[in-house]
């Protein structure tokens, strides 16, 4: 049972698929042309499997199922994963359309570098808690909110380890543009940069043999 002032910080946590912002995302916010699901690599008649190793809120996994993918999201820390799944049982009842992409979304409680040695998904998103900025008024107080209940994910490094083994086709890490690269992984096979935000792309392929 969360106590405190985690139950503070629990409550001003939202996972709401259904929000007016959401809904504009879904659909104004550009489809297979933004940033996500071109370094996904999703294509028109072509739906990957994937794996959200870090499924936090869903919104990303929201967005990739919103375009038609299959997504198979893993959370680690129990209270993340409990406001997800009362998320997800919500927004199933919203419409029929937001209905349609709940169902292609799944979600799993455990830790993704245990998961993943029995999985072999084409792809594999990684979206781990990002360092903390100097200018922390820019990072967004959900984001915070969150870093104070499941910590820094300090292990990010090992998750992209096993993920480079398990995917069959890529691997997708989004860090901030200004942060250090994360030592002691491979280069990536290219990126797609944001305002603020990169996207690494690990193509499996293309991978120097370890
Ligand atoms: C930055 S948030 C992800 C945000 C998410 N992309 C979204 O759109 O809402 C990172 C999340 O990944 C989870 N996480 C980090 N490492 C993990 C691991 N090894 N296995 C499962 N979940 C993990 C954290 O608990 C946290 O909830």
């Amino acid at each position: 049972m969360p106590q405190g002032n985690e139950k503070n910080l629990i409550g001003s946590l939202v996972c709401d698929f259904t929000s007016e912002k959401s809904l504009y995302r879904q659909a104004y916010g550009g489809g297979r042309t933004q940033h996500l699901p071109r370094a996904i690599g999703m294509k028109k008649g072509h739906m990957p499997q994937i794996v959200d190793a870090t499924a936090g809120l869903g919104r990303d996994s929201f967005l990739l199922a919103s375009l038609g993918a299959h997504v198979l999201m893993i959370e680690r820390s129990g209270v993340v994963y409990k406001l997800l799944k009362q998320g997800l049982i919500k927004a199933s009842k919203f419409d029929g359309n937001t209905e349609q992409i709940i169902n292609r979304m799944n979600l799993i409680h455990g830790d993704s570098k245990n998961i993943l040695q029995s999985l072999s998904p084409e792809i594999i998103y990684i979206d781990p808690m990002h360092p903390i900025r100097k200018k922390s008024a820019l990072v967004k107080k959900e984001m915070r909110i969150l870093r104070d209940i499941v910590g820094a994910d300090s292990d990010c490094g090992d998750l992209i380890r096993v993920a480079l083994k398990r995917a069959t086709k890529r691997v997708v890490l989004k860090w901030p543009l200004s942060a250090e690269p994360i030592t002691g992984i491979v280069s990536p096979s290219h990126q797609i940069i944001g305002k603020t935000t990169r996207y690494d792309v690990f193509m499996i392929n293309q991978l120097p043999m370890t």
